[in-house]
């Protein structure tokens, strides 16, 4: 074969390559409830490349739900220590409430439901997820939205993207030997 016939052949299999990736995250969010949010979640992770799998895909869901949450850790201890009057009521209690809440999240049930997906049950690891933003609920109640409504905004945004999470989950396994 000459030169230019190599090139050629390569080159259309870099294109189909590089397709079939592309093609792999379209195929994954289009099923999901965000499809923006989820393509742009995974086309921006410093840990996508145009080979990464589906499973690949999945820890990337799993590693940006981990660093919503603890942002939204760090928001809290802001938060709390900001508070000039030392008195307890229920509102600064409830922001201790929603403070733990998010370290359990943030420090077992995010490392479990990764865990999970290593071993390879994704069902057990969606489930893990979306619990995560069952836990939040605390953060989400009269007291707390008095103290702070951006928190409350975080919140409903970190539950919404559990929710997309689990839903990335729920597709990938299918897609495993994509
Ligand atoms: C998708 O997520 C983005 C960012 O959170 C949000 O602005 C948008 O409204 C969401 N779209 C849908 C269809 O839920
Ligand atoms: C992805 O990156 C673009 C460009 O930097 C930014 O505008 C967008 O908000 C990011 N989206 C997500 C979900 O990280
Ligand atoms: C991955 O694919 C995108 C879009 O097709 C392309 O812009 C980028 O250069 C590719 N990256 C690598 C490392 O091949
Ligand atoms: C999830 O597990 C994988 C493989 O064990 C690891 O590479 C990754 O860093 C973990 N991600 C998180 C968010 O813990
Ligand atoms: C805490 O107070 C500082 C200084 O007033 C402010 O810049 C910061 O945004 C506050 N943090 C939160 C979480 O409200
Ligand atoms: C509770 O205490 C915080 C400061 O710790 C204060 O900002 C808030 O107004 C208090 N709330 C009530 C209902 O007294």
């Amino acid at each position: 074969m000459t030169y230019t016939l190599w090139v050629t052949f390569f080159l259309i299999l870099f294109i189909l390559l590089q397709y079939t990736s592309a093609d792999l995250v379209s195929i994954v969010c289009a099923q999901t409830r965000n499809n923006t949010l989820c393509s742009q979640t995974l086309y921006n992770s410093s840990e996508y490349s145009n080979n990464t799998d589906a499973k690949g895909l999945a820890y990337i869901m799993i590693g940006a739900a981990l660093d919503r949450a603890a942002h939204n850790l760090v928001y809290l201890k802001g938060l709390i220590s900001n508070q000039t009057s030392t008195k307890p009521n229920n509102s600064n209690q409830c922001l201790q409430v929603c403070y733990k809440d998010y370290s359990l999240v943030v420090k077992a049930i995010i490392p479990n439901a990764n865990q999970s997906l290593s071993a390879g049950t994704t069902f057990v690891a969606a489930v893990a997820i979306l619990y995560s933003a069952d836990k939040i609920l605390d953060c989400q109640d009269e007291d707390c939205v008095k103290m702070s409504s951006i928190l409350n905004d975080k919140c409903n945004e970190y539950a919404d993207f559990a929710q997309l999470v689990a839903d990335v989950l729920r597709v990938t396994p299918k897609k495993i030997n994509y």
